[in-house]
């Protein structure tokens, strides 16, 4: 009786799993990864550190103006503020470079998910700084910060992201 239940048994295991369970046949999930389409969110979260590094530099640009306009520095920092606030999600697990992806996202990221949160935060509170000491319209003051705000990049981009020039 025994030996009748068994196959009954073992179907019900592999429906579970997806049918690969008891025929002995291919494992799921040994795809390689570089054959499958990069997950869309490699290329959001890189278009959102393009846009961020693209208002950095019109601010820096202003900056070297005699008399810069505070209100587009007010509103690049503005723009580089929501931009981090959405850097924390465009790093699902799985999606790094050592997944063999196009991507310089470093294992670190998953190593160590609060100090990259933390980050994440660092570039927010600086670029809030920014955005609300552009309105004073103080350059030395404001160029101290806009150096401030680039030591967040830096601090993020020395321990989490791949140094192209170390490949
Ligand atoms: C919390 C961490 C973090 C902070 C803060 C950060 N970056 Fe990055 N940045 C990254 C990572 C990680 C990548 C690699 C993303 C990838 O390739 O998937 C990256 C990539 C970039 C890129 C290349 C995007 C591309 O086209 O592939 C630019 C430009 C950039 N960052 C500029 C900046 C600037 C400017 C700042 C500050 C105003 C900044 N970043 C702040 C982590 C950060």
């Amino acid at each position: 009786m025994l030996s009748r239940s068994a196959p009954r048994l073992c179907l019900a295991a592999a429906l579970a799993v997806g049918l690969a369970a008891c025929s002995g046949g291919e494992p799921s999930g040994d795809t390689p990864v570089a054959d499958q389409a990069a997950p869309p969110v490699i290329k959001e979260r890189q278009d959102n550190f393009e846009a961020i590094g693209g208002a950095f530099k019109a601010m820096r640009g202003e900056l070297e103006k005699d008399a810069p306009d505070f209100a587009l520095i007010a509103a690049k920092a503005t723009d580089i503020n929501a931009r981090a606030g959405k850097i924390a999600n465009h790093f699902p697990v799985g999606t790094g470079v050592d997944d063999g992806y196009d991507t310089e996202a470093l294992a670190a990221i998953w190593q160590k998910p609060e100090e990259f949160k933390a980050a994440a935060g660092k570039l927010a509170d600086e670029s809030a700084k920014l955005a609300s000491l552009a309105g004073g319209a103080d350059k030395a003051a404001v160029a101290a910060q806009a150096m401030a705000m680039g030591g967040a990049c830096k601090g993020c981009h020395d321990q989490f992201r791949l140094d192209d020039e170390k490949k």
